[in-house]
């Protein structure tokens, strides 16, 4: 009976110096962060974008918007990545082209423009095929989009494009955006002025835990 009590006192105790650890972790917040600040409100505000408005983003703004992709972290440094800006409506018109033949219901889509989800100026990202390649680019591509974003030029990352000009049919259209020996198309990333903001996508805040 004694033993049982000291257990139960013992429990308690381990469970009041956990509840406690747990108070001062989640307690600590920093009074000098703004939480509001330019970075987080784009983070936060970015949504993709899939209609635009019928005008190209001037190429020294694109440019502004590759160098930030480029200034990504990358692995050493080596900046295993080339970037592919497209404006051309020939070549963006001429696949989307072949591309509606292989998927006539795609047109069928409100709004329809081109296969880049509408976008006037698309960017093809490639890489070599290493085990950081999905990292470096990622990181380059999501620089791109919140420097695009945070000038008012919207984007959508695009994945299935890519399959189609990875494709037997979309082969002379990747040979035209003239990757180096040993690089291939991993993504694209179509921006442009917004004709639309969309509601934010629900995001689970349960995948993000402390560890302690
Ligand atoms: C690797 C990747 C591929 C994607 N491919 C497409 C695509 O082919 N077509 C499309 O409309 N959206 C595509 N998206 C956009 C996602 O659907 C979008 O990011 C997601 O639904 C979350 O919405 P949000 O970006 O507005 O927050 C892709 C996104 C990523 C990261």
């Amino acid at each position: 009976m004694k033993m049982k009590n000291i257990g139960l006192t013992g429990v308690a105790l381990v469970l009041t110096l956990m509840s406690s650890c747990t108070h001062s972790n989640n307690d600590s917040t920093d009074k000098n962060v703004d939480n509001q600040n330019a970075v987080v409100e784009t983070i936060m505000s970015r949504r993709s974008v899939r209609a635009y408005e019928d005008r190209v983003v001037p190429r020294d703004t694109m440019e502004l918007i590759a160098e930030c992709g480029i200034n990504a972290p990358n692995g050493m440094n080596k900046q295993e990545w080339e970037i592919r800006i497209v404006d051309n409506p020939d070549f963006i018109n001429g696949v989307t082209e072949l591309y509606i033949k292989e998927n006539p219901d795609a047109a069928k889509d409100p709004g329809f423009k081109n296969m880049f989800r509408n976008a006037p100026t698309v960017v093809f990202i490639g890489a070599p095929d290493n085990t950081y390649s999905g990292v470096n680019c990622g990181l380059l591509g999501e620089n791109m989009i919140l420097a695009a974003w945070s000038m008012g030029i919207g984007s959508c990352c695009l994945g299935g494009p890519v399959r189609f000009i990875n494709s037997e049919e979309g082969a002379e259209y990747l040979k035209q955006l003239k990757f180096s020996e040993g690089y291939s198309l991993i993504y694209a990333i179509g921006f442009g002025y917004p004709a639309e903001i969309p509601e934010a996508k629900p995001r689970d805040k349960g995948k993000i835990m402390f560890v302690d």
